[in-house]
């Protein structure tokens, strides 16, 4: 009876009779909501209770008792049940009883968006640098961020500009307005206009209420534009006017409004060559570019990698609830000659894969990160634009990985790299300062130097 009133409600419900069926059927399908009788054929509720938060499913129970075991009842509540029924109970009491359920559920489920939203906006997604090239550019930040200026971020995909649009706001004197943000390449050209300033009502096909635009929306605190350099040609001269005189009308409305509001753009696109293309007015661009703010490739700050991949790894691993794994310098120096054509999001999500993978135990290995390899690269020596390896980095490395190979041991190091012994000691000698040659010196005969 239980089950058709749910599924006349359009709930699909699911009837089974033992408890080893419920715990299969869970297995191979989550359930929201599970309403168990204490008695069943080979057990009883509270064992299922148990099982299905052992397993840490992420179910509601409702336990069904009979009236005499009102005891039971408060132990299940304090096993984790979410409400119970004590029998004879009525149709209403049971609709009662799932839709506070239901409501809970949703509440849950909404806090938990809430704080994943929150922790994506802050604390768990700083914006960390410590190469000399980011520590400039975050300088110019805090310096411009408490003017009203108009800041062009300009970088390749995955450089961080949204991060760093962010700060300059959070930084500013309208820290505590709006911070909006609109992707220019993400709206259709067509309802672009109504986005920047909203419409009236019936301004056209499908506006059936007024709607405020994101300058309105934005009216206080900052405006960012992402990847401004996607704005249609006659939207470009509608945008320019508002950064003019801070003035516009919505589509389909004739009243001017006026808003103060900061703007940031930002583009993965050299501007200037839109303009040169005639792609982009060149006006706009100046009014745009009041202070420019270039955001460096990775592969241009190649010595914050290894920084980065650390504090990654520290932020996942608590994240997933791991240890933080230690790296291999090894897989360190192949993370930092790879040329990162996705900048730090490549990096970060490289990160957190080979973090979860790692099983605990070793060190992380380059092979961890799956690396795409580029073109030039023979996969044991990552090629990149500016970092073309020397032969004496190469023969570095090489002979790194055969003393790591051997733990540290000369002479079979030197087998396998086929030369001798005293032709390995004379380059470690000559690489001096290297990591492994000081951590391996003195583990074997070292016989005095020969002329
Ligand atoms: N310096 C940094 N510190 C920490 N995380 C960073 C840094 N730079 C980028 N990220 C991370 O990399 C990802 C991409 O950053 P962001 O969205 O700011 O890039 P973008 O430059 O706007 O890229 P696109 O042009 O593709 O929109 C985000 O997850 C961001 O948290
Ligand atoms: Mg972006």
């Amino acid at each position: 009876m239980l089950v058709s009133r749910l599924q006349r409600q359009n709930i699909p419900t699911l009837g089974i009779a033992t408890m080893q069926q419920t715990l299969e059927e869970l297995r191979k399908e989550p359930a929201d909501l599970l309403i168990v009788d204490l008695q069943l054929p080979d057990g009883n509720g509270l064992e299922v209770l148990q099982a299905v938060k052992q397993l840490g499913m992420n179910v509601d129970v409702i336990m069904m008792t009979g009236f005499g075991t009102i005891e039971t009842a408060i132990e299940a509540m304090k096993l984790g049940a979410s409400n119970y029924l004590l029998k004879p109970f009525s149709l209403g009491q049971f609709e009662l009883a799932i839709n506070a359920v239901i409501e809970q559920r949703n509440l849950r489920d909404e806090n938990r968006t809430l704080k994943e939203r929150l922790a994506e906006e802050s604390g768990s997604n700083p914006l960390l640098y410590r190469s000399e090239e980011m520590t400039r550019a975050m300088s110019l930040v805090k310096r411009v961020a408490t003017t009203d200026a108009t800041v062009l971020i300009q970088g390749e995909s995955g450089t961080g500009k949204e991060l760093i649009a962010r700060a300059i706001h959070e930084n500013s004197n309208r820290r505590e307005k709006p911070y909006i943000k609109l992707n220019c390449a993400a709206v259709p050209d067509n309802l672009l206009e109504s986005e920047f300033f909203g419409h009236e009502r019936g301004a056209f096909t499908g506006a059936t209420a007024r709607r405020e635009g994101r300058f309105e929306q934005a009216n206080g605190g900052t405006l960012l534009l992402d990847e401004i350099s996607e704005i249609p040609p006659n939207l470009q001269s509608k945008l320019l006017r508002v950064l003019q005189e801070q003035e516009f009308e919505r589509v389909g409305g004739n009243r001017t409004l006026r808003v103060d509001v900061r703007i940031i753009a930002t583009t993965n696109r050299e501007l200037l060559k839109s303009v040169e293309a005639g792609e982009f007015r060149q006006d706009l661009y100046f009014r745009l570019n009041v202070v420019p703010l270039k955001v460096p490739p990775l592969r241009q700050r190649s010595h914050e990698i290894e920084f980065l991949v650390q504090e990654f790894l520290k932020i996942f691993a608590q994240k997933h609830g791991k240890p933080t794994p230690r790296i291999s310098p090894w897989a360190l120096e192949q993370l930092s000659a790879y040329s990162w054509p996705g900048n730090v999001r490549e990096l970060r999500n490289y990160t957190e894969r080979a973090l979860i993978l790692w099983e605990g135990t070793k060190d992380l290995e380059a092979a961890d990160f799956s690396l795409t390899p580029s073109p030039t690269d023979d996969g044991l020596f990552p090629v990149t634009g500016n970092a073309f390896p020397t032969i004496a980095d190469v023969e570095k490395r090489l002979i790194n990985l055969a003393l790591k190979k051997t733990g540290g041991q000369r002479t079979e190091a030197a087998r396998l790299l086929g030369i001798n012994v005293r032709t390995l000691r004379n380059k470690l000698h000559e690489y001096e300062g290297g990591r492994e040659s000081d951590e391996t010196s003195g583990k074997t005969d070292e016989a005095p130097a020969s002329a």
